[in-house]
């Protein structure tokens, strides 16, 4: 098959280019598309073969639940039995980074929600995403843009390196702003609670719900997680990448050193912190000068080091609070060795 992409203006989104992608979901195709979050893989949630395409063409294990993404608020009672309050909280972020969790509706295939009762719904900010499910007439399925394991696609390129053949259209709307994916919550349960911190951050749902917690994010292999993603290896690049916490001025230090003795291994060094001058002989990429740029850029920077076929990485750490927890979180599941200094 051949995969199409074609740019559109993400703030003023070309109409003959949005009823093109939506002709195909409606046929039951898969469809990449940019969120505001990451891009997103999708197809109509209330078919269950375009559904299980999307599976198949990602790798995606059975067991893991899609989002089902909308565009206006009159869905929801199309697809899950509503919670008036979780709704009215949902409105407090919406269109925006947050993923509720509410009770489903038969009209939503147990493919989509992987057998179980609830269903992840959310609304998205980017209008290229917003037209095209208007267009498509239906709410759209949508993983984030990726093969399973890899990091989430922040740029129609690299959905294109994942998903070349395998899908008929991607729509380029350009690097997407937050480059994290949505803040998963469950408010069904007491305490409510936070799947996976995300685009939304920690203390802006603390205003609203005080008593919010956050779901263990790694689980053993005799546990039940809160969310079926937990159980998975996420955003791994294919080089060993150490993670080093610690004050920033020790991080600097030892990532130095250590480069300096495994240099013939060419070792490379992901710099969080703007104010780190690495030695110019090592190879650094510094992901970006503010949290929101570092969030933006994290998962292209995680993608460079296969592209550059990196054996050993190193990626300095954040304190874990506002965005620097959603960053943190990616960064733990990316790395296989954690070293605390
Ligand atoms: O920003 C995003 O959320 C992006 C864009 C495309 O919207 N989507 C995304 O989807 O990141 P995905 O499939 O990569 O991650 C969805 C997460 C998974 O961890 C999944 O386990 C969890 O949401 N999830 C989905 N349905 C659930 C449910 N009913 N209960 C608990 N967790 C659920
Ligand atoms: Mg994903």
């Amino acid at each position: 098959m051949k995969t199409k992409i074609i740019t559109i203006d993400p703030n003023d989104p070309d109409l003959k280019a949005i009823s093109y992608a939506a002709n195909l979901i409606k046929k039951g195709e898969v469809v990449a598309f940019p969120t505001e979050t990451v891009y997103g893989l999708g197809a109509d949630a209330t078919n269950a073969n375009a559904v299980k395409k999307i599976f198949e063409v990602k790798g995606r294990p059975r067991d893991n639940p899609l989002i089902v993404h909308i565009c206006q608020y009159e869905q929801i009672a199309d697809i899950a039995y509503g919670t008036a309050e979780i709704i009215q909280f949902a409105k407090k972020f919406w269109p925006g980074p947050l993923t509720i969790i509410l009770k489903k509706k038969d009209i939503i295939p147990n493919l989509v929600t992987a057998g179980l009762d609830t269903v992840a719904i959310r609304m998205p900010k980017n209008k290229v995403a917003l037209v095209l499910i208007d267009a498509s007439g239906v709410p759209i399925a949508a993983p984030s843009a990726n093969l399973s394991g890899k990091p989430s696609g922040t740029t129609a390129d690299e959905v294109y390196q994942d998903f070349r053949g395998k899908i008929p259209l991607i729509l380029d709307g350009g690097k997407t702003e937050i480059g994290v994916e949505s803040t998963v919550v469950n408010l069904l349960i007491d305490p409510p609670v936070i799947l996976r911190p995300g685009g939304v951050t920690y203390e802006a749902l603390k205003k609203y719900v005080s008593n919010i917690t956050v779901a263990k994010q790694k689980v053993d292999d005799s546990e039940i997680p809160l969310s079926p993603g937990l159980k998975y290896r996420h955003y791994a690049p294919k080089s060993r990448l150490i993670v080093v916490f610690g004050k920033h001025d020790k991080q600097f230090e030892y990532i130095n050193n250590e480069c300096l003795r495994l240099k013939d291994k060419n070792p490379y060094i992901l710099c969080l912190h703007p104010e780190h001058e690495h030695p110019s002989n090592l190879n650094v990429i510094k992901i970006g000068l503010t949290l929101r740029d570092i969030q933006k850029n994290l998962f292209s920077a995680l993608r460079e080091l296969d592209k550059r076929n990196v054996q050993v990485a190193f990626v300095e750490s954040v304190e874990e609070k506002e965005e620097g927890f959603a960053i943190m979180n990616r960064i733990k599941k990316a790395a296989n060795e954690w070293v605390s200094i």
